[in-house]
């Protein structure tokens, strides 16, 4: 009877070991997925400072702070927000019906966005907050002929009779 209630308590032991590192082996999985996810949509291009001009060679610790840098064109110009601190604000359902409802501005592919998988998108959110927040908060966009106080990408079009505006942004 003692050595059934021995097995029994080495028994659930193990089940709890087991099931936990079951459980911490699938969110392992997903932060890496959502690497995975993260690194080959590009969001790095934009959202990471240095990251073309180092060829992609910036350590995770530093992905996604956003940019102070802007890219100006006939919208005006738009600053590459902070994800590391954006996804501190949201949960992970949060998280996804903003991406999947998301329109920003150029160049932002939010259409593209809107087309990573759910699950994916949830990757992404578990691979970002197992980051850490970062960073300060990227610039407020600035209108068509306000002030810009930073440094900014000039997005011309090399002939102003070939803009024909983006059909979900109004230019005043
Ligand atoms: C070509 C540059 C570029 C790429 C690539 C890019 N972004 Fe962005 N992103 C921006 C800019 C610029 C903004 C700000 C747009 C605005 O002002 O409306 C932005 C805005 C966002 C926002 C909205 C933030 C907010 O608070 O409204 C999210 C979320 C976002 N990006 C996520 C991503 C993710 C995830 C990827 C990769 C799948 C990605 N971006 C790829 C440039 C980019």
């Amino acid at each position: 009877m003692i050595k059934y209630t021995v097995f029994n308590k080495l028994f659930v032991m193990a089940a709890i070991f087991f099931g936990m590192h079951g459980s911490l082996y699938a969110a392992s999985d997903a932060v890496a997925h959502g690497e995975y996810i993260i690194r080959i949509t590009g969001c790095n291009d934009c959202h990471t400072p240095g990251y073309a001009e180092k060829g992609g060679n910036i350590p995770t610790s530093q992905w996604l702070t956003g940019s102070s840098i802007g890219f100006k064109g006939p919208w005006g110009v738009s600053y590459p927000a902070n994800l590391r601190l954006l996804v501190q604000n949201l949960t992970e359902d949060q998280w996804v019906n903003f991406a999947k409802n998301l329109q920003a501005r150029p160049p932002m592919p939010w259409f593209t966005m809107q087309m990573i998988s759910e699950s994916d998108l949830r990757a992404t959110y578990q691979f970002v907050r197992s980051l850490g927040p970062a960073g300060v908060q990227s610039p407020n966009f600035v209108p068509p002929g306000g002030e810009i106080k930073t440094k900014y990408i000039d997005f011309v079009p090399t002939s102003a009779r070939h803009w024909n505006g983006f059909s979900h942004i109004t230019v005043k």
